[in-house]
């Protein structure tokens, strides 16, 4: 039974890049903020050790992610509500303690999917968005088979470009050896300074060799600023440029479904 896309087109999205320090995090909660505002139901779930979702919304709970792999919490018991305006799933660094015991356990790719189905996640949420960390790690892999579609942000260095074609690589495996049905939802430039010339190059060689690039992200101070009064930017900044990058990029969301 194909039970993610069978019930209530609930939509799972992965955001993922190899290379740190992308935007992953910043498109995540930013894209969970913009999709509630348009009446969606979001669930936002953080996979990364670094545990970077909590930290900037300034939301912590005694139950996170690493019990809800490992059977030790049920979903209410994990999910956080931030301001009435989507629920959160955070993670530690005590996950990666929960990757060494899934090594060990029978369908451990599919530990999340699973607790996703056990929990009726599907059937609660119009989006499930999974924010990774920059690796290759179980807990991806796990995104990946409980998600059916990927968000890539890339960032104005060609190195990003590098660990853009790493995660289309995995999407194929998930494809091909996994039989899972995920797709790439697309390609979304980052940190982008009109005057910057690197920046140029790399937005071109970025168009050049993918074609489903979504609206680009500009670069701002006020993110970090954002980030360190604990809000989101368009809490914090609303006006700003950045808002309505991500504006573009909630309307490609809504209009485009890949798998
Ligand atoms: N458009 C932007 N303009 C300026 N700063 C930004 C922008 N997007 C994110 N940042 C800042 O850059 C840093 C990295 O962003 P973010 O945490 O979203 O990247 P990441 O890919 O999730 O990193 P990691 O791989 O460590 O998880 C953060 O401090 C964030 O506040
Ligand atoms: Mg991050």
């Amino acid at each position: 039974m194909n039970t993610i896309t069978d019930k209530k087109s609930c939509r799972g999205i992965t955001i993922a890049n190899a290379r740190g320090g992308v935007g992953k995090t910043f498109v995540s909660i930013h894209l969970a903020y913009m999709l509630a505002e348009r009446r969606k139901k979001v669930l936002l779930i953080d996979t990364d050790p670094q545990g970077t979702v909590g930290l900037w919304l300034n939301m912590d709970s005694p139950a996170t992610l690493y019990h809800l792999l490992l059977g030790e919490s049920s979903l209410d018991d994990c999910v956080l509500r931030y301001k009435d305006k989507f629920d959160i799933i955070i993670s530690k660094d005590y996950i990666k303690e929960a990757e060494i015991r899934m090594v060990g356990m029978v369908s451990r790719e599919n530990l999340l999917r699973n607790r996703f189905e056990e929990f009726d996640v599907y059937n609660r949420y119009d989006f499930i968005l999974i924010d990774t960390s920059p690796s290759l790690s179980l807990l991806n892999q796990n995104a990946y088979l409980a998600s059916r579609e990927v968000i890539i942000p890339v960032n104005m260095e060609p190195l990003a470009v590098v660990g853009a074609s790493s995660i289309i690589e995995s999407i194929k495996i998930m494809r091909k050896l996994m039989k899972h049905k995920i797709g790439l939802l697309g390609i979304v430039p980052t940190f982008v300074n009109n005057q910057s010339n690197v920046a140029k190059q790399v937005l071109n060689l970025i168009k050049a060799n993918y074609d489903n690039v979504l609206p680009m992200i500009h670069t701002s101070v006020r993110v970090k600023e954002a980030s360190g009064s604990f809000q989101t930017l368009n809490e914090y900044d609303p006006r700003n440029i950045i808002i309505e990058d991500m504006k573009m990029i909630v309307d490609r969301v809504l209009n485009e479904k890949k798998v």
